[in-house]
């Protein structure tokens, strides 16, 4: 059954792949990388162990809600990280600001998502919002993130449970919050935020969607509906762009050059602002927690289409023009 769907899939990925030059560029890097079997699947939280390592998907979704996808780009996944930035958003929308930097830093930490337990020497707050201890201080509600898919998202039970019950780290970072009062004494309700956050289960075309409504300055290009203030998509955006990938942030600044955003499940989610939204999907991850297939899949598409922010002399004006679906 399983191996049917997954035929399916990839016949309905090359049928789409020849009604576009961009949709057959997707199902060629698809095609490439699917056969590289480098990365292991997470298995600190114990059912995140029982993912496919051959699941790979592709999502790409322009401002304008012109989608091309390959490979198993609706097979559903759980969040986790992914889930940070726009949880920051939200934190900065529902706090201002101001107080939100009295509670989270924005600067990287170079160090992995949660090998340190630690906090910034001087302010006592989370480096940024994208490790560990920022991302339970700004734990919110799963609506917020619907207004970015445009669908509401279901928290996967098996996986929240199985985190809730392992996740002794993230218990000890919070104690430490606490202790610095950088969050409220509700540390259990606060826990199981994160920990639901993290569970959302999403696909790879939800990611891209997402990363579409952040290109878009706010606004789902599907549903047309407001996801975040526009004066708070570049605090999103920066965060993501210096700390979004953990320890391999910089090197994915210096290659890729975009916002992007990563997550255990295998997800990751990148940015072309005013242009669109990158969604890739593959369990298998490296030793820094990043997929696999994910980073080569986005390091080939930003280098062929010439998506790299700093880009001298980039012309993305086109772009779109060339995304229309033919
Ligand atoms: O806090 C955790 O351990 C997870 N629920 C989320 C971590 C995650 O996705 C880190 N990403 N690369």
């Amino acid at each position: 059954m399983a191996e049917n769907r997954d035929d399916l899939n990839q016949l309905l990925g090359s049928v789409k792949a020849l009604a576009s030059p961009f949709r057959a560029v997707l199902g060629e890097l698809h095609a490439k990388y699917k056969n590289n079997r480098d990365g292991v699947v997470a298995n600190y939280i114990p059912e995140l162990a029982k993912a496919n390592p051959d699941w790979f998907g592709i999502s790409v979704v322009t401002v304008k809600g012109a989608t091309f996808e390959v490979g198993d780009h609706n097979v559903p996944f759980t969040i986790q990280s992914v889930s940070k930035p726009f949880v920051y958003g939200m934190a900065i929308e529902d706090h201002g600001r101001e107080h939100t930097l009295t509670k989270i830093g924005v600067e990287p930490t170079g160090d992995a998502f949660n090998s340190l337990i630690r906090l910034d020497e001087r302010s006592k707050r989370p480096h940024n919002p994208m490790v560990n201890a920022g991302a339970i201080a700004t734990a919110d509600l799963l609506d917020g993130l619907r207004r970015y898919t445009g669908r509401p998202l279901n928290v996967d039970m098996s996986v929240f449970m199985s985190e809730r019950s392992t996740g002794h780290r993230n218990r000890a970072i919070a104690h430490l919050l606490l202790n610095f009062g950088m969050v409220g004494a509700r540390l259990d309700e606060t826990l199981d935020l994160y920990f639901q956050q993290c569970s959302a289960l999403v696909n790879c075309h939800d990611l891209a969607v997402m990363g579409a409504t952040l290109a878009n300055s706010g606004v789902n290009p599907i549903t047309g509906e407001r996801a975040i203030d526009a004066r708070y998509v570049k605090d999103v955006l920066s965060v993501m762009y210096s700390c979004g990938m953990y320890d391999f942030s910089g090197q994915w600044g210096y290659e890729v050059g975009l916002p992007a955003k990563s997550g255990v499940g295998g997800g990751i989610v990148a940015v072309v602002p005013g242009q669109l939204g990158i969604g890739v999907f593959s369990p298998p991850l490296d030793a820094r927690g990043n997929s696999v297939r994910g980073i080569e899949t986005c390091v080939e598409l930003s280098r062929r289409l010439g998506l790299h922010i700093f880009e001298a002399g980039a012309d993305r004006s086109k772009l779109l023009e060339t995304l229309s679906p033919r």
